[in-house]
């Protein structure tokens, strides 16, 4: 059963009863998504979540129906951020992609625009990426690129994508991609700033599990403090935010919950 809760902060928010229906309605959504990007404007730009929760959806895309419902040749893959290791590294969120979704599906390799994190120098790959992004979507000084969709995840601590509590790359409002010192890590990040995030058509969390449920509501119930819970940050300005949770994140909500017929 699906339910929609209407969250103070105005965006929806889908609770589905498992990680599997879950990662199916994520797939669904890719698909329509697709589907309508390309009958648009003859292409679909979506910028992937790391980490360890769309492991699931990556591999489910390679698998039928989804898989002969997209049309792989006019799909471009980038990353909403990476690690500072090469795309070999198993920590690689390049490499988990990889391994789960590009290895299985006929996707042309200049459709796959990845951060090349293997540069020694973290700021230079950075910029290499944002000179990528400027090339692809054509854009002029002060311009930001709009993805059709976002794929982002959410830390226990409130960070999303590259974008970690008290650093600099939360308050980033001019530069495309920053690279990122990650004290808690101690390494590097490279990730896509805010105002990229913002400017996408579409940002969909994917958040699965109970360890994730108390931040969900700090997050979504709490104070907007963005340098704290940096997820608080995706607002696009010209774009919707959907939250599609499992019921174990979504767990320590308090909004009522009104259910739709699935
Ligand atoms: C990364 C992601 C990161 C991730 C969250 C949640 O590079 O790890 O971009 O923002 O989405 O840390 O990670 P899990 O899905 O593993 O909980």
């Amino acid at each position: 059963m699906q339910e929609v809760i209407r969250s103070q902060l105005k965006p929806e928010i889908q609770v589905f009863t498992n990680p599997e229906t879950l990662t199916q309605a994520a797939a669904d959504e890719f698909v329509r998504q697709a589907e309508r990007a390309i009958q648009a404007r003859g292409r679909f730009t979506i910028a992937l979540s790391g980490g360890s929760t769309p492991k699931s959806l990556y591999a489910l895309l390679a698998t039928q129906p989804w898989r002969k419902r997209i049309p792989w040749n006019q799909i471009h893959f980038f990353w909403g951020d990476e690690r500072h290791v090469p795309p070999s590294d198993p920590s690689s969120n390049f490499q988990m992609t990889q391994e789960r979704l590009l290895f299985q599906v006929p996707i042309p390799q200049q459709n796959v625009h990845r951060i090349k994190a293997e540069n020694p120098d973290a700021k230079a790959a950075a910029a290499e990426y944002e000179q990528d992004l400027r090339q692809f979507f054509q854009l002029g000084e002060n311009q930001f690129p709009r993805f059709d969709l976002v794929l982002l995840g959410m830390g226990s601590n409130g960070h999303t994508a590259s974008l970690f509590p008290g650093t600099d790359a939360v308050r980033e409002q001019s530069r495309l991609v920053v690279a990122s010192w990650i004290e808690e890590l101690n390494s590097d990040r490279i990730t896509l700033t805010p105002p990229v995030f913002n400017n996408a058509a579409c940002v969909i969390f994917f958040v699965a599990g109970a360890e994730k449920a108390t931040m969900l509501k700090t997050v979504l119930e709490g104070q907007y403090q963005p340098n704290l819970l940096p997820v608080q940050i995706i607002r696009p300005t010209q774009g919707k935010v959907v939250w599609m949770v499992d019921r174990a994140a979504a767990s320590s909500l308090s909004t009522a919950i009104s259910s739709t017929p699935s």
